[in-house]
């Protein structure tokens, strides 16, 4: 959450600025700010609100401050003080030669302002990060004598919670100083200067090779492009690490359609192929990336699958196949909940993390947690050199590209089929399912890219269904089996694009409590593939049909009995039990869309949320 810019270099630095808070305004948007160097000093320009009025309210800067060559910029998601102008980013010092934007949470802010306070220090703010420009004004003043990178160090070395940070100082012309712990930062050093970003999607169109700030290092970006890496102890780190992207600044723009969530839906048939591909050898399913040997793989005794949002679904998703297919116990958790219980770990326990971002803080403490404990952690992530993928012993990338759309689709849906590909892979090395079996089920995954396209030709079944909702304040999704799960997801869709309230319940449950809800017009969505609960599931639809809801089923093709109890029919291709919930989410994701559109929802911002939750 909170997305950090900054350039230093030859070129203007404001159209990057800009343009980079762009690229990351789905980690934060309700407000936004950009520090410049001017040959008149620091000038600031912030407001509450998108990044679109933060450039408008740069057009109207004179030229000779529109073309500084050296600016920091922040787009926030509220943590400590309202979105409002004041608690915009970036932070001053008294002096207001000191400029801040953070990412991150500053936990002992409160004793850090009385201190400041109590030194004759004025906050201006109500948030966390004030603090920070006050602390290197004072480092500045004091011991590091106005060593800009010292003064940094010295201020970080107060703080105990996250940050990345990047700061400028009226004294120290073309200099950027950045600082790192627990919030991703990323740099990259040019020709044409020296960048910072909070992740590489601002960087696509920059350059190719991206240095990582690991958790402790400090960095100086300079006029000429140069970037000096150091530890914490400020001693100078020789090859830091850098990893290069193989994404084109293009996979992170619109091509053509409405929003990012539109794109993001149709790119999913492409996802899945682009995972799927080499994937099957002669010795069966290949995962080099779990790097386990056979023996490891045999002794695992249990696995924790942690993760949150529809991250969490994707481990939903994947507990009954790995238990079935490779019979090894294992246990689903919410990071956030995990995080805090007493868990049983051995030296044979696996920890799979699944988080598209790969910078989740809940997630990444788990799975740190995880490692303390001796277990071994395989990250199941989207996001190349994210905390998550360095972090982890072992990384599977889904490669759906660049996820913009708050609203997580495509990786949901390369997350599942990466988490059947483990369940089978581990299945084949501990000797549970046979080559054959395990190559036949690999060719069945690969039939889903086409089923999904089958699914993105009937959106118009979403557009109409989507009817169903707009009178209405609440709606209930009903599933069984795995498509329980794919009823949570479809109410986290719901709900976190239109703000329709909407709940999920396994469909047999339903008659214990939520059944009361129902009124007539009363929207329930059902989930009822031809699948060995389909019977079973059928019932539960009459049981709210005689109440009056409106039925809005998820069914197989040529199901002619759930048609007549339906209102509207979202259908999908006929496809084993494990490969429905990939398939039939296609539907969930357009139906959301589609009701949010109708409520005029922002469809790729939602009120509230941000991309990445990298505060725990
Ligand atoms: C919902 C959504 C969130 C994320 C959750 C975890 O559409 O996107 O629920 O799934 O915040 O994010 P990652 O997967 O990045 O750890």
């Amino acid at each position: 959450m909170c997305g950090i810019v900054g350039y230093t270099g030859s070129k203007p630095a404001l159209p990057f600025l800009i343009d980079g808070l762009t690229t990351l305004e789905y980690r934060g948007y309700d407000s936004a700010g950009v520090e410049l160097e001017t040959p008149d000093g620091l000038l600031q320009v912030k407001c509450k609100g998108r990044v679109a009025a933060l450039a408008d309210l740069c057009s109207r800067l004179s030229r000779k401050n529109a073309e500084a060559p050296c600016g920091i910029a922040h787009t926030r998601w509220a943590t400590h003080g309202e979105p409002s102008d004041k608690n915009a980013h970036p932070h001053q010092d008294c002096t207001g030669n000191v400029a801040v934007v953070h990412n991150g949470i500053i936990e002992n802010y409160q004793a850090l302002v009385a201190e400041l306070e109590a030194a004759g220090h004025t906050m201006a703010s109500d948030t966390d990060s004030e603090v920070i420009a006050h602390l290197i004004e004072q480092a500045l003043a004091g011991d590091a004598e106005g060593d800009l990178l010292l003064a940094v160090q010295l201020a970080t070395s107060r703080l105990v919670g996250s940050w990345a940070l990047a700061v400028l100082y009226a004294d120290a012309p073309g200099t950027i100083v950045c600082a790192r712990q627990g919030s991703p930062l990323v740099l990259a050093s040019t020709d044409a200067g020296a960048y910072a970003a909070s992740d590489v999607t601002a960087l696509a169109g920059v350059t190719n090779h991206v240095i990582n700030l690991d958790d402790g290092q400090l960095a100086r970006l300079s006029l000429d492009g140069t970037i000096e890496v150091f530890e914490s102890d400020l001693s100078p780190v020789d090859q830091p690490d850098a990893f290069d992207i193989d994404w084109d600044a293009s996979a992170a723009t619109m091509g053509g359609y409405p929003d990012f969530m539109a794109k993001e839906i149709a790119e999913q048939p492409e996802a899945i192929e682009r995972l799927l591909k080499d994937r099957l050898g002669p010795d069966g399913v290949r995962l080099d990336e779990l790097a386990m040997t056979d023996e490891e793989i045999a002794a695992i005794d249990r696995i924790f699958i942690v993760a949150c949002g529809t991250s969490y679904h994707v481990g939903l998703i994947a507990r009954p196949l790995i238990e079935e297919w490779a019979r090894i116990p294992v246990a689903v958790e919410p990071a956030s909940e995990f995080n805090y219980e007493d868990v049983l770990v051995t030296d044979h326990t696996l920890c799979i993390i699944i988080t598209q971002s790969g910078e989740t803080a809940d997630t990444l403490a788990s799975a740190r947690k995880m490692h303390a404990a001796g277990a071994k952690v395989l990250a199941v992530t989207n996001v190349i050199g994210s905390s998550a993928a360095r972090e982890a012993d072992g990384v599977l990338y889904v490669q759906a590209g660049p996820e913009v759309s708050v609203a997580s689709t495509k990786a949901y849906t390369a997350q599942m089929v990466a988490a059947e590909l483990i369940a089978l892979f581990l299945a084949q090395r501990n000797g549970n399912l046979g080559a054959r079996e395990v190559a036949r089920r690999f060719h069945e995954l690969q039939r889903v890219p086409a089923m999904i396209r089958e699914v993105l030709h009937r959106s118009w079944q979403d557009e109409a269904a989507a009817r169903a909702f707009v009178e209405s304040s609440s709606a209930l999704f009903l599933g069984r089996g795995l498509n329980a799960t794919t009823a949570a997801e479809g109410a986290l869709k719901l709900k976190e694009i239109s703000y329709l309230h909407a709940e999920a319940y396994p469909a047999g449950e339903m008659k214990h409590g939520p059944i009361a809800l129902i009124d007539p017009g009363f929207p329930v969505v059902v989930i009822c593939p031809d699948d060995r609960v389909r019977y079973k599931t059928l019932s539960n639809i009459q049981e709210v049909k005689a109440r009056g809801a409106t039925v809005v089923t998820v069914a197989t093709d040529g199901d002619q009995k759930t048609a007549q109890l339906s209102d509207y029919l979202l259908l999908v291709p006929a496809a084993p039990e494990y490969l429905v919930p990939i398939v039939a989410v296609v539907h969930l994701q357009m139906l959301a869309r589609y009701v949010a559109l109708a409520r005029g929802c922002d469809i790729d911002k939602p009120r509230n949320l941000a991309k990445s939750v990298t505060v725990e």
